[in-house]
């Protein structure tokens, strides 16, 4: 699905289910998505949708009441989900590291900061404590903190100091994917760019692969080279950032972009999306989208549509485009029912 040659991490009908005291519910509905190396690609979409589960899962961290339930994690070549402990010790931190959407939760409050790197590194590799407070120290530099702060507990950090913190222990054992869950979300919009800016530079230099969650569109477009867009727990669209604000082909993804505000040229009119994101207990024959969707067709509530590339590397879960490309913007909408 990557346009790029080398494939750093393959998704393939990914199903994660969640055991509730009213059933099963499947939050993660056949999912399937690559990650070239190197490549930053983000996932979108409303809360609930389904983002943080299909994180998760390429981390393996899902514990009960979550379990995976079908489909493939590929990584190099090789399915996590067929990992046993010891290979699943080796994956996580060495090839994989997980920035959480709270920093603070993510940070021991009660050790120093050189506790917390080291208690990482001695855990991973062969380093003597003295070369661990080193490689912390480095890794403190990394993100522009001055190494004598080692010896700080969390509290003691402004807020997008911790979330650095974090960036920087995810990056302690060279990684070769890191995937950022709302890292910035907590933070004011200024240090929210700095610390992407600081993250850009990083996997320039590094070269590793990010997955990047966030529901900020206009945040993800500039900092992603792929999306997918989730709708109720399924991809409604894979597309180059660049397209994805300006020729959208799903009309969930239309209807994200006109609910944002553009971050550059004129100012416009926000429109939300009407309705409520679907009840996954509820989900009905055809289209997930059909309830709130303005080009709603009879098909769309009678057939189920999968994900399709529609062009060169754009993908769409649209029966709008089953007779091939369709502009979603050229069509008229009707009045959806909210
Ligand atoms: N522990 C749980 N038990 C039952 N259902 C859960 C549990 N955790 C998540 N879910 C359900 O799984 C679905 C996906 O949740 P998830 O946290 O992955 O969404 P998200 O897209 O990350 O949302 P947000 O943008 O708010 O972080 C939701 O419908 C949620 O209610
Ligand atoms: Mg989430």
């Amino acid at each position: 699905m990557s346009q790029k040659k080398e494939v750093q991490l393959s998704v393939r009908n990914l199903c994660v289910d969640y055991i509730t005291s009213n059933g099963d519910v499947r939050a993660v509905n056949s999912i399937s998505f690559d990650i070239g190396k190197g490549e930053v690609f983000g996932l979108a979409g409303e809360s609930g949708c389904g983002k943080s589960t299909v994180a998760f899962s390429v981390c393996r961290l899902h514990k009960p009441p979550a379990f995976i339930s079908g489909g493939e994690i590929v990584f190099n070549g090789k399915d996590i989900l067929e990992f046993d402990d010891e290979q699943l010790r080796q994956y996580r931190w060495k090839e994989s590291a997980m920035v959480f959407q709270s920093a603070m939760n993510s940070l021991n409050p009660v050790l120093t900061m050189e506790e917390q790197f080291c208690d990482v590194l001695l855990a991973h590799t062969d380093m003597t404590r003295q070369e661990c407070v080193k490689r912390a120290g480095q890794l403190l530099e990394i993100v522009d903190i001055h190494p004598s702060r080692l010896t700080d507990y969390p509290h003691q950090f402004s807020g997008g100091m911790r979330q650095r913190l974090v960036i920087a222990i995810a990056l302690a054992l060279n990684a070769k994917l890191i995937i950022m869950d709302e890292p910035t979300t907590a933070l004011d919009v200024v240090v929210q760019r700095e610390i992407l800016q600081k993250i850009y530079q990083l996997k320039e230099e590094f070269g590793f692969s990010i997955l990047f969650i966030t529901h900020d569109i206009s945040l993800m477009v500039e900092f992603c080279d792929r999306i997918g867009i989730m709708y109720a727990g399924e991809l409604a669209e894979v597309s180059p950032a660049k397209n994805i604000l300006t020729r959208p082909n799903h009309p969930y993804t239309e209807g994200l972009g006109n609910a944002f505000p553009p971050l550059h040229g004129e100012k416009k009119r926000l429109v939300g999306i009407p309705g409520t994101p679907l009840n996954l207990f509820e989900v009905p024959v055809g289209c997930r989208f059909q309830a709130r969707c303005p080009y709603v067709k009879d098909v769309c509530r009678q057939e189920y549509c999968t994900l399709t590339e529609i062009a060169p590397g754009e993908f769409s879960s649209c029966h709008l485009h089953n007779d091939g490309m369709i502009d979603v913007k050229s069509l008229e909408p009707k009045p959806v029912q909210a």
